[in-house]
């Protein structure tokens, strides 16, 4: 099946409506997903990407019945993720000899995947062009790390059509291919759960590719992504979508997840909630048990919220695990300006809020103290949860309360020493190591720190190196990215 999609370009990808894992286990989909593949037809005939490798001796098929594939004349790979090459060795099985034009970084993963040195590569780099014919050229935009160092994007001049690959798409399903044929709320809601649980880590990667590609003033009458709709129906609504997310995007949120083992961090949670409403009613709270709900869910609403609160139980004098497995992720994520909190029930040691709150601050959220509940909350303890929600909706409120709390206990709230020193000893560390003459530079992708009194011998960087010294081909030893993508780590309200 094709469908086309504007003068002599069509779709020849694939629909998978079954798919509900990505990336192992660790993305659901809830939507289904597409492969997109597209099919230029100029005086030269071009494929862009390939569909999912489970899908090869489809899409052949379905190539074969559209056209004689020994017609293509180039294959471009704007990206070597098998959800997109995977068709790659089905295909050049039948026509070896067909120039493959990817960046430099995706001759290593196509040929990582699929084990042929041999096949005919030609490497492009921002602003190289394809002459097609007709008067059309394609324009090649390298992306790296949207979504893998080899990202790239597919620009046809005279259709004025971007093949975007992973960029502004989303696992989504439909049969009608086009933005404005969708249900809205649906796509949308797809939309910021791929870019929150996928891209979030590279926010500012997203915001420079994006003002370097409208520095070229070109027009964009089409974004053809590689999941998921063709946006044809205003495309800089998504343009627009992920400046917006990638500026540290927060809404006027509060989520809240917890694991509980006995109900009794549940019941602090509930509380916690209600205290928080009883000062903000403006305020969304969103409530999750991490064992029992959509992990991509909750960390879409991490995205969207100003301020998160975890809590767990103590279970051996940790975290429950799955809470840790989230703090992880969230990690992975890199969040950036957004607050946090811990909290949880214990019976003999609490050591899982003060790891929650340790964790939280590693991973660069501002923290407020922790909150610990010895047992099972009773009617005080329960009203001291509803007072420390209260205190956290006024801390992160995000305009002027007119609300005064309901309630008002003359007992002072139960916030843990222990917490508090672990916040404050995170502080003290932050200060003395990046103060306002500190010369660090950080990776705003991985943050790895390049400290000058370090240098980075691997490099040839020799200990006592300033910044500007470095050279241009430095790579950060942890993603691999240059120099451009570092910033001055100092904290300037460091005393
Ligand atoms: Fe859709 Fe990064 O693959």
């Amino acid at each position: 099946m094709t469908i086309h999609v504007k003068n002599n370009i069509h779709w020849v990808g694939q629909r998978d409506w079954e798919v509900q894992d990505f990336h192992g286990t660790e993305y659901k989909i809830t939507k289904g997903t597409s492969y997109n593949s597209y099919l230029i037809r100029e005086e030269k005939t071009v494929l862009i990407d390939t569909v999912d490798h489970r899908f090869s001796h489809q899409f052949i098929q379905n190539l074969e019945m559209e056209i004689d594939l020994n017609s293509i004349d180039y294959i471009v790979i704007n990206h070597a993720e098998e959800d997109h090459s995977g068709a790659l060795s089905d295909l050049m099985a039948r026509i070896p000899n067909t120039p493959i034009y990817c960046t430099e970084a995706a001759i290593d993963s196509i040929v990582g995947h699929h084990h042929h040195p041999e096949w005919n590569f030609k490497t492009v780099k921002t602003g190289d062009s394809l002459d097609i014919g007709n008067g059309k050229q394609l324009v090649f935009v390298e992306a790296p790390m949207l979504h893998w160092p080899d990202s790239m994007m597919t620009y046809l001049t005279g259709d004025a059509v971007l093949f975007s690959n992973d960029a502004f798409g989303q696992h989504y399903c439909d049969e009608r291919l086009f933005n404005d044929e969708v249900d809205q709320a649906e796509l949308m809601d797809q939309c910021l759960r791929y870019y929150s649980n996928i891209l979030t880590p590279f926010s500012s990667l997203v915001t420079a590719k994006i003002h370097e590609v409208l520095s070229f003033n070109l027009p964009v009458d089409m974004i053809a992504t590689s999941h998921g709709i063709v946006w044809r129906d205003n495309p800089a609504q998504i343009i627009e979508k992920y400046l917006e997310w990638a500026n540290s995007y927060q809404e006027d949120r509060i989520t809240i997840f917890y694991d509980s083992m006995s109900n009794n961090t549940r019941m602090m949670a509930d509380a916690i909630a209600q205290g928080i409403h009883d000062v903000d009613p403006g305020v969304a709270v969103k409530v999750f048990n991490v064992s029992r709900h959509d992990k991509n869910e909750i960390l879409a609403n991490v995205f969207r919220s100003k301020g998160v609160l975890v809590g767990s139980s103590t279970m051996n004098n940790v975290m429950m695990p799955k809470v840790a497995g989230m703090l992880e992720e969230i990690t992975g994520l890199r969040f950036k300006e957004k607050k946090a909190g811990a909290f949880g029930s214990y019976g003999w040691n609490g050591g899982a809020v003060d790891r929650i709150h340790s964790r939280l601050t590693d991973a660069g959220f501002q923290m407020v103290e922790g909150l610990k509940a010895k047992w099972k909350p009773d009617g005080n303890a329960l009203k001291l949860c509803r007072e420390h929600g209260q205190r956290i909706a006024k801390l992160w409120a995000l305009g002027e309360l007119n609300v005064e709390p309901m309630l008002a206990s003359n007992t002072q709230p139960t916030i843990e020493p222990k917490a508090l020193e672990v916040e404050v000893a995170a502080t003290v560390k932050v200060k003395q190591e990046h103060g306002p003459d500190c010369q660090c530079m950080i990776c705003t992708v991985c943050n790895w720190v390049y400290d000058p009194q370090v240098g980075e011998p691997n490099q040839g960087v020799e200990v006592g190196t300033p910044w500007a010294e470095v050279p241009d081909y430095f790579l950060c030893p942890e993603c691999n990215l240059g120099k451009d993508v570092f910033v001055p780590h100092r904290k300037e309200d460091a005393a």
